[in-house]
């Protein structure tokens, strides 16, 4: 898809809605990965730059259309401030009076950062009021938030069609990748999947079986496949709601000759701490009260081997709890593997752009996408409703 992006429109003078995914993880009130932040700054640099008076919008995480304090932009403010080199202000609406007066006043050249647009039930109503009263300020709006691509909000989809609207320069370059990988994937191609939630990788799989030559299977998405198969798994984290699609997916890989490599080990404790006892045992043998919480030796060799012969890895969700010790290991071991191996490897943001941050190991991968959910429902073929408004007709 050719998408009209922000090189394809002068905006000296013009007041630009930049919409950019800055849905960052806070610890103690200040921006713990600044991943998101810096990707969005060459298209605020370029915009600026050009003279164009530029409010920032994002969303940051699920506050259900209501004002909730810990989920105000303030220190997303600072940090992106302190990476301009210069200070944001950080407004507390998004719409409004006080919205359309600052945006007036800001010199060419100029930024401030508005107010959590999920603070409004209207955002996720995708509610065309709501929409018209975002835009109302503003001649043109930029599009630079391909994490949420995949969601038709008033401030992705809403607001590109009441103003002149353009892809910026991250939301041109994660489309130009990702359709690399989608469309044209070097073989054997691999989608490595871990993290926690079985049940948004359920259909991300069942979409890429057609597509893939294998998985492989870590984190704790991996123990429902285990039960799928028949094993006991112990007190490992199990949704059982989606042992029987499992179960099927299972047999039409096999059916397919697709590969699905499931851990042969596991690390396990009795609970999910720092400094506990741990055991490494087969994953077909968990004790009953010991929970699975990292891939064992064994699986990153089998692992490992994998990604050295692949030609294309994606990589979405850590391989066990990475964040606390020793739970990382495996983590750390495959991605290793990962940079180490010829394949063009892609990480799915998130938890895992965040786990190769911590390892030092981003900037040897081929590509880390800022996306999480939309990296994937973009690779399995989802439509991508805020990039069809910003499709050249
Ligand atoms: C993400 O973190 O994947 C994006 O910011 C989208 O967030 P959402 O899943 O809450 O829509």
């Amino acid at each position: 898809m050719k998408l009209r992006t922000v090189r394809d429109f002068d905006p000296r003078g013009q007041k630009v809605l930049l919409r950019a995914d800055l849905n960052v993880p806070l610890a103690n009130g200040r921006v713990a990965d600044d991943g998101r932040i810096r990707a969005v700054v060459p298209t605020l640099r370029l915009l600026l730059e050009r003279g164009a008076r530029v409010a920032v919008l994002s969303h940051l995480g699920r506050p259900d259309g209501r004002v909730v304090g810990e989920l105000r932009m303030a220190p997303v403010a600072v940090r992106l401030g302190e990476l301009l080199g210069r200070g944001v202000p950080a407004l507390r609406d998004c719409v409004g009076g006080e919205v359309g007066r600052a945006v007036d006043a800001l010199p060419s050249g100029g930024a401030v950062v508005l107010e959590n647009v999920r603070f409004h039930a209207g955002e996720e109503e995708n509610d065309p009021g709501f929409a018209r009263e975002l835009a109302a300020p503003f001649d043109a709006f930029v599009n630079d938030a391909f994490a949420t691509a995949h969601r038709a909000h008033a401030s992705t989809v809403g607001v590109a069609r009441l103003l002149p609207s353009y892809a910026g320069l991250l939301m041109e370059r994660e489309v130009e990748v990702l359709s690399g990988v989608r469309d044209r994937p070097r073989r054997p191609y691999y989608v490595l999947v871990g993290g926690k939630k079985a049940k948004d990788k359920l259909g991300v799989l069942t979409d890429l079986l057609p597509k893939v030559d294998g998985f492989l299977v870590g984190g704790g998405v991996a123990f429902t496949f285990l039960v799928a198969q028949g094993h006991s798994v112990g007190k490992s984290v199990v949704d059982s709601s989606l042992v029987g699609a499992l179960r099927e997916l299972l047999g039409k890989a096999e059916e397919r000759g697709t590969t699905i490599l499931l851990p042969e080990d596991v690390v396990v404790a009795r609970e999910l701490a720092a400094g506990v006892e741990t055991r490494v045992v087969p994953a077909s043998a968990i004790p009953e009260g010991w929970m699975g919480l990292d891939i064992g030796p064994a699986t990153v060799g089998r692992f490992s081997e994998a990604v050295a012969g692949a030609g294309t890895v994606v990589w979405a969700g850590p391989l066990g709890a990475f964040e606390i010790p020793p739970f990382g290991a495996g983590t750390a071991a495959v991605a290793r593997a990962l940079v180490g191996s010829g394949a063009f490897t892609v990480v799915g943001g998130g938890e895992t752009g965040e786990a190769v941050e911590k390892l030092g190991l981003a900037d040897k991968f081929g590509y880390v996408s800022t996306g999480g959910g939309a990296t994937l429902d973009f690779l399995r073929g989802e439509p991508m409703p805020a990039l069809e408004v910003l499709g050249r007709s």
